[in-house]
This record gives structure tokens, C-alpha cells and sequence, in this order.
């Protein structure tokens, strides 16, 4: 009995060590600490290979996105065009990056619209190859999302029409045609989609858009010895998703921005294929999130850290009025600092911060009619969702319309010692409650409204929702690589 106990204990470590020599030898040591920032895992290597510094030599001033102009003079209508195009643009001083823009170079306009309107937005795709235009965080039939079924052939143009239901929020706005979703948003593809309500545009914070109410895209990106996106995917890139060396905001490297000595809003978008950020302030200044993906908090949640997985969104109050004129505070992921804010202004301004922002009418677990389980799988090629790879033909959830349901995501990708990766779980059309992480409540910023929620290796999340649109929708990980080779399922509301 004794020997048979220590073959196995034998074989289990013959195993243990060879899979991981395995993995050395591949290259891929720098997987073994995963992907989650510092104070989730130790060893944690996610970030070893962010070197903006080497990019410092130029600074621009933050590119603010222009606001789409609505063509419709009816204010309870909204009419906007979008054209995707093919062009260049320069990130890195005398090199043309190659790159694909909405009406412009690179990224596009903010869309920006109020509840109760009625929203046209024409689509032109003036690439070399077919595309589709989602709306992520938008609640809206599935013929109007454009997920992988709403393809747009070049030089055609898709017109979505639909009626915005929901409160104030951050949303955006990408590509999704299947398995080139990861490559159609790092050439440039993305954009935010604002909606305002009465609400937001009664509260007393920062609303001047593009002064003291500023959205920062986060983006890293790896360009190659002429200045071309590279993404030509490596094992690792396909395993890991694609992470750049350099972080981008606006499409900018390293760029800054002048800010009123006072109360600043900035709306952060992690517009990035695969990379998980920890933002803080260089100064390790406290600061207010205010809204999460799906809209405004019940009230600002201080903190000093702000985790963004792929997709996620937050809104975040910044005080610069304890600041001199000229001083500089710099926005950092996890140490490494990537812009800078440049404080303006003499005068002393009084901050004041809202106590309450908007009311979030908790859905209540009793009314859930069933509890669904998602649980992540896999890795590299082979990353799933309960064991299945996307199949357009194949329908994996059918729900009723109207129903309120608790999904339990599962992420079971860790695998022993290789401690796992984490992974964003989105489900289009809908925003989501988070109801616990492993039984537990949710830290504060993330008791609104949600679309996009990191699963952290082996942890089990239980969020609710309540399914108001009909149609074929999506839900998969954000990790736009993963996304690409299968980590995606379809769910019906009928
Ligand atoms: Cu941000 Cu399925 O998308
Ligand atoms: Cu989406
Ligand atoms: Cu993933």
C-alpha cells in the first residue's frame, strides 16, 4: 500500500515538474505569473514589459476625440455617421504607422446621446474587408448590436435605429466580426458612446467635455522596427492575448494634459486587447470613482487604486486644487507612469463632492427564475467556455424575455502551480448586478451596474440581471484573443 502511495506521489511530481520545464523551454516563462496585477498574485509579471520611458523623448498634448455631430435637429432624435477607413498615422516621429480609424486616423468620435432618444447611426465600411460596429454596454435588440452576425461588406453601409432606455453611462463602441475582433480594434477601431440622463446632467460634477470632463483610452500597443502594429500572433500572445511594451491614451504615447487647478472627471476606457492595468496617481493621491461600466454609483467610492480589465470602464473625480501652477501629478499602471497632468491655474478653487450620485434599484436574488453556470476553461488554443468553442450555428442559452437570471462565472483556467490567468466575462445587451466574488459582497465600486467583470483565477462570481432585449446575443471573454479563437457563446432571448 505504502508503495503504491509513493509511485504515484513519483509520478505526480515527474508531472508537476515536466509541465513546467515544458513551459520554460517554450518561451512562455513569463506566463507563469498570469496575468493579474501585484496584489493579486505574487511574482506577478504583468507589467515587466511596459517601457514607456523609451518613448518619453516627444510629448504631445492628450488628443481629445471629437463629438460626433448629430445630424437630426429634432432633439428627441439622433442621426450620426460613421465611416471605418483605412489610413496612417504617426505615434513614433518620422514613422507612418499603418492603422484603421472611425471618420479620422485612428479610434473614433464619442457618440453622445440621451436617455429617451431615438438614435440612427449610419455605418460605412470603407475597409478592404467587412466589419461590424457593436455597442458595448448598450441595451439593445440583438439585430441592432452588432455582434458577429450584423457584418458590414465593404463599401456597404449598416443602419442600426434604437431607442436608448438606460441611464447615463460610459459605453463604447468596436468591432466584433468573428475570430478578427483582436485585430480590427488594436489597428484602431473603438470609440466611446456617452449617454446622458436627468440625473447626470443635474449633479454638480465636472461635465465641460474636454476640459474638465476628459475620456482617457487606454491602449498598449507593440510596434515593430517601422512602426507597424505587429500582430502577427505568437503562442504566447494567442495564450496571453496580445500586450504591448507601450501604453497609449487617446492614441497618444506619453502624452499630457493641462488641467483647472480644481475637481477633474476623467472617464477611463481599458480599450486594450488583453492587458489588465492597476491605475493609480504617482503621488499615490486618493481619488473618487463615480461610475462603473454600466453608469453612476449610489455615491463616490474613494480609493487609490483602480483596477481595469479589458472593456471595463470608470468614471473617477481627480482634486487638483491643493496643486501650484505648473506642477505635475502622473497617471501610472502599477508604477510606471504613462501620462501627466499639468495643474493650471492660480486661484483657489473650492471642491465640493457629491454625497449621492444615482439611485441603483437593487435586483432582488428571489426573482431570479434560474441560475446559469459559465465556467471558463482551457488555455491557449484551446480556452473555452463549459467546454465549448464559439459556433455561430449553434445556440448555447435560450432565456425569456423579461426574465431576471444569476449567472455564476467560474474561472477554472488555473492550472496548479501555473496559478491561472484572469479572464473579463461580457455579456452583450444587458448590465449585470454583481451579487458576490467567491460568497462575498463586491468591493463598492463595483455594486452598480456592470457588463464586463474580471473573474480572477479559480474565483466564482454570482451577478443577476434582468433580460430586456430580444434577439441572438453574445457573451465571452474580453481578452480579444481569447474571444477570437473561441472563448464565446451565444445566448437567445425570446
Ligand atoms: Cu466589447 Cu462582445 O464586446
Ligand atoms: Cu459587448
Ligand atoms: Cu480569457
Amino acid at each position: 500500500m505504502k508503495k503504491v502511495v509513493l509511485s504515484v506521489a513519483v509520478l505526480i511530481v515527474v508531472a508537476v515538474v515536466g509541465g513546467w520545464l515544458f513551459i520554460r523551454n517554450m518561451g512562455m516563462g513569463g506566463m507563469m505569473g498570469g496575468n493579474m496585477p501585484s496584489n493579486k498574485m505574487n511574482g506577478n509579471e504583468s507589467s515587466e514589459n511596459v517601457r514607456n520611458e523609451n518613448f518619453s523623448e516627444e510629448e504631445k498634448p492628450l488628443p481629445i476625440p471629437p463629438l460626433l455631430k448629430d445630424e437630426n435637429p429634432d432633439p428627441s432624435k439622433s442621426e450620426f455617421s460613421l465611416t471605418a477607413q483605412q489610413s496612417t498615422m504617426e505615434f513614433i516621429k518620422g514613422k507612418k504607422t499603418e492603422t484603421f480609424g472611425y471618420n479620422g486616423d485612428y479610434l473614433g468620435p464619442v457618440i453622445r446621446v440621451k436617455k429617451g432618444e431615438d438614435v440612427s447611426i449610419k455605418i460605412k465600411n470603407k475597409l478592404a474587408e467587412a466589419t461590424t460596429v457593436h455597442w458595448h454596454g448598450l441595451e439593445v435588440d440583438g439585430e441592432q448590436d452588432g455582434g458577429p452576425h450584423n457584418g458590414i461588406k465593404p463599401g456597404t453601409t449598416w443602419n442600426p435605429q434604437f431607442k436608448i432606455e438606460q441611464s447615463a453611462a460610459t459605453l463604447w463602441y468596436h468591432p466584433h466580426l468573428l475570430h478578427e475582433t483582436g485585430e480590427h480594434v488594436y489597428k484602431g477601431l473603438a470609440g466611446l458612446f456617452y449617454i446622458d440622463d436627468e440625473v447626470s446632467e443635474k449633479l454638480d460634477i465636472p461635465k465641460e467635455y474636454g476640459v474638465n470632463d476628459v475620456p482617457l483610452i487606454i491602449q498598449d500597443k507593440q510596434m515593430d522596427d517601422e512602426g507597424q502594429f505587429d500582430y502577427d500572433l505568437s503562442m504566447h500572445d494567442t495564450m496571453m492575448g496580445l500586450q504591448g511594451d507601450t501604453i497609449l491614451v487617446n492614441g497618444a504615447i506619453n502624452p499630457y494634459l493641462e488641467v483647472p487647478k480644481g475637481l477633474m472627471r476623467l472617464r477611463l476606457l481599458n480599450g486594450s486587447n488583453a492587458r489588465i492595468y492597476e491605475f493609480s496617481l504617482n503621488n499615490d493621491q486618493e481619488f473618487f470613482q463615480i461610475a462603473s461600466d454600466g453608469g453612476l454609483l449610489e455615491k463616490p467610492v474613494k480609493v487609490n487604486k483602480l483596477v481595469l480589465s479589458p472593456a471595463e470602464r470608470a468614471e473617477i473625480l481627480v482634486d487638483f486644487s491643493s496643486f501650484k501652477d505648473g506642477e505635475v501629478v502622473e497617471l501610472t499602471d502599477q508604477g510606471t507612469a504613462f501620462m501627466k497632468f499639468i495643474v493650471k491655474g492660480k486661484k483657489e478653487e473650492k471642491v465640493t463632492m457629491p454625497d449621492k450620485l444615482a439611485a441603483i434599484p437593487r435586483i432582488d436574488p428571489s426573482n431570479s427564475v434560474r441560475t446559469r453556470e459559465f465556467v471558463f476553461q482551457g488555455m491557449g488554443r484551446n480556452v473555452n467556455i463549459n467546454g465549448k468553442q464559439m459556433d455561430m450555428d449553434r445556440i448555447d442559452e435560450e432565456l425569456k424575455l423579461n426574465d431576471t437570471e444569476i449567472w455564476e462565472i467560474t474561472n477554472d483556467t488555473g492550472m496548479g502551480m501555473m496559478g491561472g490567468m484572469g479572464h473579463p466575462f461580457h455579456a452583450h445587451g444587458v448590465q449585470f448586478q454583481i451579487l458576490d466574488r467567491d460568497g462575498k459582497a463586491p468591493p463598492d465600486n463595483e455594486k452598480g451596474w456592470k457588463d464586463t467583470i474580471l473573474v480572477y483565477p479559480d474565483e466564482k462570481v454570482r451577478v443577476i440581471a434582468t433580460f430586456n432585449k430580444k434577439g441572438l446575443f453574445m457573451y465571452h471573454c474580453h481578452i480579444l484573443e481569447h474571444e477570437d479563437v473561441g472563448m464565446m457563446g451565444q445566448f437567445q432571448v425570446e
